[in-house]
């Protein structure tokens, strides 16, 4: 028997999001009692399968739904949700619990960055074995930080893709023993999502549809977020993102890699002349959106070689100060030529964005790679140019942690996109169903109308009839 932990995008079901917070509210019981008792089960099983060709209502705050539901008399506020995230998809563990309404109660990340440094990048048997490993601890600090225990959750969210299947199965794992002890719903969540709702967290003005631009180890994405659940790719990476670029031009300097490729060569870029060594801007020929970063490392490696440093042997600490200032060179230059890429790709993605929909006045940077400075001072310079504003959360909020998770959860929680809590007899060994590749939203090519592209989204089968229900309004 397989579980789905895939977000429930369709049909709504805000009645059972108040109904699960009102059951929380209940004194403290045995873990065996604190399932929803038949009646609810009842009215949960009936708000969740109502027909698939009913178009969905149109999705509502928690509060509109609560004072006209039957649950209307002690409806709990917004506040008193409480969201444990856990996200595991890569090489950080990390839990965090946050309120309804974006109160940050704890937040805790175990990182592998010594692996990373010994091993050079992600292994994925030894990543998930590291994961294994201090999971319990972390999902308990989390807790104890927020000074709460299971029983006073009101729902789990956990990363369910894109990633690594090893790792994303540990952090689902947790998050269904956790689920399953305290009755809890479960939030399945998409990381890249995760990056891009989280600046909702940071700014409460933040309304859809904004510009996102997604920079990480792994991904590289620019998409129009319409609404919650609804994303157009506009532009991807078509090899590399540039994260792995900063990461592989980092090893190849001898830097130390135990504070994380991307800080270790924003650091040494700081002493260096970013017009040193001439790169070439990537895809300048090709006017879309798309990134490549595998063209730029070559060159990196190339400069490396041709300046005879022997940045394998020698570590930059070891290097001489001549040696030092070539590396630093080689850095700064890097981080020019791959930050101009972004900004020139940014630039059109705006163009595009703004014909799409000419409402946009926000554009969020987030993901690892945006905790870097220069590039948020340069993002910012493009949002300035065209009137918008840059949103762009900060450094412990764009690399990956369990509060981006747990925001998320709440995010569709509040609109009722979670699953009932795991089965009392569920089995430990239970398969899950993960998504280790997703695709954010459809993607969009210039002069292909946008809602054909909505119309045709592919990110949950049942999202395309949400879709189709609001291009008829
Ligand atoms: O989002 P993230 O934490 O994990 C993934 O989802 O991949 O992003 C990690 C990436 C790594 O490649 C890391 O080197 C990069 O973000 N990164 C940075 C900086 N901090 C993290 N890159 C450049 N400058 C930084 N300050
Ligand atoms: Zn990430």
């Amino acid at each position: 028997m397989a579980a789905t932990l895939l977000p429930t995008l369709s049909p709504p079901v805000s009645r059972a999001a108040a109904a699960f917070l009102l059951l929380r509210r209940a004194p403290a019981k045995p873990f065996s009692c604190l399932r929803p008792p038949p009646t609810l089960r009842r009215f949960l099983a009936s708000a969740s399968s109502s027909s698939p060709a009913t178009p969905p209502p149109a999705l509502r705050p928690l509060s509109t739904v609560a004072s006209s539901s039957t649950a209307a008399r002690a409806v709990p506020a917004r506040r008193d949700l409480l969201m444990l995230g856990i996200e595991t998809s890569c090489d950080d563990t990390a839990a965090a619990v946050v309120r309804g309404d974006g109160e940050i109660l704890s937040q805790v990340v175990s990182s592998q960055a010594d692996l990373l440094a010994r091993y050079g990048g992600v292994a994925p048997k030894m990543a998930e074995e590291a994961h294994a490993l201090v999971i319990d601890q972390v999902v308990q600090k989390a807790l104890d930080d927020a000074k709460l225990s299971g029983s006073d959750l009101s729902a789990v969210a956990v990363t369910v893709g894109p990633g690594l299947s090893l790792c994303l199965r540990v952090g689902v794992h947790k998050a269904r023993q956790v689920a399953k002890s305290f009755g809890l719903p479960i939030v399945g969540v998409h990381h890249m999502e995760a990056h891009a709702l989280v600046s909702r967290l940071v700014n409460k003005d933040l309304d859809f549809p904004f510009l996102a631009l997604l920079i990480s180890g792994g991904h590289n994405l620019l998409v129009l977020a319409h609404s919650l659940g609804q994303y157009v790719q506009l532009g991807t990476t078509i090899d590399d993102a540039i994260g792995e670029a900063y990461d592989k031009t980092a090893r190849w300097l001898g830097l130390d890699m135990r504070k994380g490729g991307g800080p270790a060569l924003e650091e040494l870029a700081l002493d260096g002349d970013p017009d040193a060594v001439k790169f070439r801007v990537p895809m300048r020929q090709h006017k879309d959106c798309n990134f490549s970063y595998a063209g730029l490392k070559t060159q990196v490696r190339l400069a490396i070689e041709s300046m005879n440093l022997s940045t394998d042997d020698i570590p930059i600490l070891s290097a001489s100060e001549e040696d030092r200032q070539s590396r630093a060179n080689i850095a700064a230059s890097f981080q020019r030529v791959a930050v101009l890429h972004l900004e020139e790709r940014c630039q059109r993605a705006v163009e595009w964005a703004l014909k799409i929909e000419p409402s946009i006045k926000y554009f969020v940077v987030s993901g690892g790679v945006a905790s870097n400075k220069y590039v948020r001072s340069r993002l910012n310079q493009v949002a300035d140019n065209n009137s918008l504003q840059l949103v762009s959360p900060p450094p412990s909020l764009c690399t990956d942690n369990g509060v981006m998770i747990a925001w998320t959860g709440i995010e569709h929680f509040v609109v009722g996109r979670f699953e009932d809590p795991p089965a009392d007899d569920e089995p430990d060994d239970m398969q899950y169903e993960l998504r280790p590749r997703w695709p954010l939203g459809e993607e969009y090519s210039e002069g292909r109308s946008v809602a054909r592209s909505l119309k045709t989204a592919r990110v949950h089968p049942s999202l395309t009839s949400m879709i189709q229900g609001s291009l008829q309004k």
